[in-house]
């Protein structure tokens, strides 16, 4: 297994390099890859190089605090694991296995709806708090089955995502032949070479039960979703604000509107009861060509005014860009990429490494910053380019 202790991994990109070599082309690219021309996808990373830090020098910041609260629940680092569909794929039980990695971090997982693992096994493997992310995929029923089931095994609130009303167009995806492979049928075998040079892939993924199907997502009378029409049978449910009225009923606790990109959205999500908001554009998977999600965290905190906590997630590769998130308004952040590239290069250890990473970077720069604790980040602690302060009145609103 690769060595993901090695002083030689110091950052995100040397995890994203290992899991590279580890894992075949049509995984690595499901991960890595964004919608169409991957504008965003570039832009939600390069966005954080134009936020210039204004330190407090001959500050003794001898202790460094990185806890916070997020939605009430105490966390140990301000950053929680994102919801990240199929994550078995990249290794046996990996919704599990990065669970467990987030309870010993002190830190909340969030389960995507299109896991293969069950939930009640994932709320099991860790010892923090987690939370469910939804898709009304499979249908209203299914949906109302998975949130008792959430509920029972103890998640702590519900994400529901609001930006896949269908899936974007990942063209590595297409071109890898991620549909054929899943299809099994003889359309797979001009993709099956990428699969082959990765023996030891292969031999982890068949010896997990080379996922089949999805065990949370139940269709009355039929059983679990199977794994191939999961992109059609999103497209059949776009989530509304309307359905975060019965959602939220039927679930009882706190929800939170995933997927926010303009102040707009944001009240919209406070007004349907939303407790949490999360500027996310899904890692620049769905519409490219929208702002970069740092980009539009201002003007949704601006919009929210308090009346719900404002997370971000997208393009987090540093404990640097931590800081600068709650630096704009951020209660907390989420990252996806920058886990899965560990968890795709060497399962628990390398989600171990990848948070370890993050929280020595967001040390340093906190004592640097002279700040000693992530509540006190705030506007003092960045220049933002002058564009941003320029176009900071607020766009006119859409009904
Ligand atoms: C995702 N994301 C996602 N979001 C969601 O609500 N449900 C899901 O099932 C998934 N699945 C998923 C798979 C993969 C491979 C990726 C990379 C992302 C989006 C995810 O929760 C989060 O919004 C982004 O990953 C954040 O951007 P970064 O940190 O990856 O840049």
């Amino acid at each position: 297994m690769a060595n993901v202790a090695s002083p030689r991994v110091l950052n995100i990109a040397d995890l994203r390099r290992m899991a590279k070599r580890r894992l075949p082309r049509v995984v690595f690219d499901y991960i890595d890859g964004g919608a169409d021309a991957e504008v965003t996808l570039g832009e939600n990373c390069r966005v954080y190089d134009g936020i210039t830090f204004r330190p407090q020098h001959a500050v003794a910041t001898p202790t460094c605090d990185l806890s916070t609260t997020v939605l009430g629940t105490p966390v140990q680092i301000p950053f929680l694991l994102a919801p990240i569909g199929s994550s078995r794929m990249f290794w046996p039980r990996g919704e599990e296995v990065a669970a467990r990695e987030a309870g010993k971090a002190g830190t909340i997982y969030t389960l995507s709806t299109l896991s293969g693992c069950r939930l009640e096994d994932v709320k099991n493997a860790t010892s923090g708090p987690a939370w469910y992310q939804l898709y009304l995929v499979g249908g209203l029923d299914a949906a109302r089955a998975a949130i008792d089931r959430a509920r029972a095994a103890g998640f702590s609130a519900l994400a529901i995502t609001i930006d896949t009303p269908v899936s974007g167009l990942r063209e590595r995806d297409f071109r890898n032949g991620t549909k054929q492979l899943l299809q099994r049928g003889p359309g797979m075998l001009r993709y099956l070479p990428q699969v082959l040079s990765r023996p030891r892939w292969l031999v982890d993924f068949l010896g997990d039960g080379g996922l089949m199907s999805f065990p949370n997502i139940v269709i009355p009378g039929q059983g679990p979703h199977p794994y191939a029409d999961i992109t059609a049978a999103l497209e059949q449910t776009t989530v509304t604000w309307k359905d975060f009225e019965w959602i939220r009923k039927a679930w009882g606790g706190p929800v939170l509107a995933k997927g926010v990109l303009t102040g707009d959205d944001g009240r919209r999500a406070v007004d349907a009861g939303a407790a949490g908001v999360i500027v996310s554009n899904h890692g620049a998977r769905q519409l490219d060509c929208v702002s970069p999600t740092l980009r539009a965290l201002p003007e949704v905190v601006d919009a929210v005014n308090g009346r719900a906590e404002v997370l971000l997630d997208g393009g987090i590769r540093r404990g640097s860009d931590v800081a600068k998130a709650l630096c704009l308004g951020a209660k907390a952040v989420l990252v996806g990429r920058a886990y899965a590239y560990g968890l795709g290069a060497a399962g628990g250890p390398g989600v171990a490494r990848s948070i370890e990473i993050l929280r020595t970077d967001l040390v340093r720069t906190m004592k640097l910053l002279g700040c000693p604790s992530v509540r006190n980040l705030d506007r003092s602690y960045v220049d933002v380019p002058y564009r941003w302060e320029r176009e900071r009145v607020a766009p006119a609103g859409r009904n």
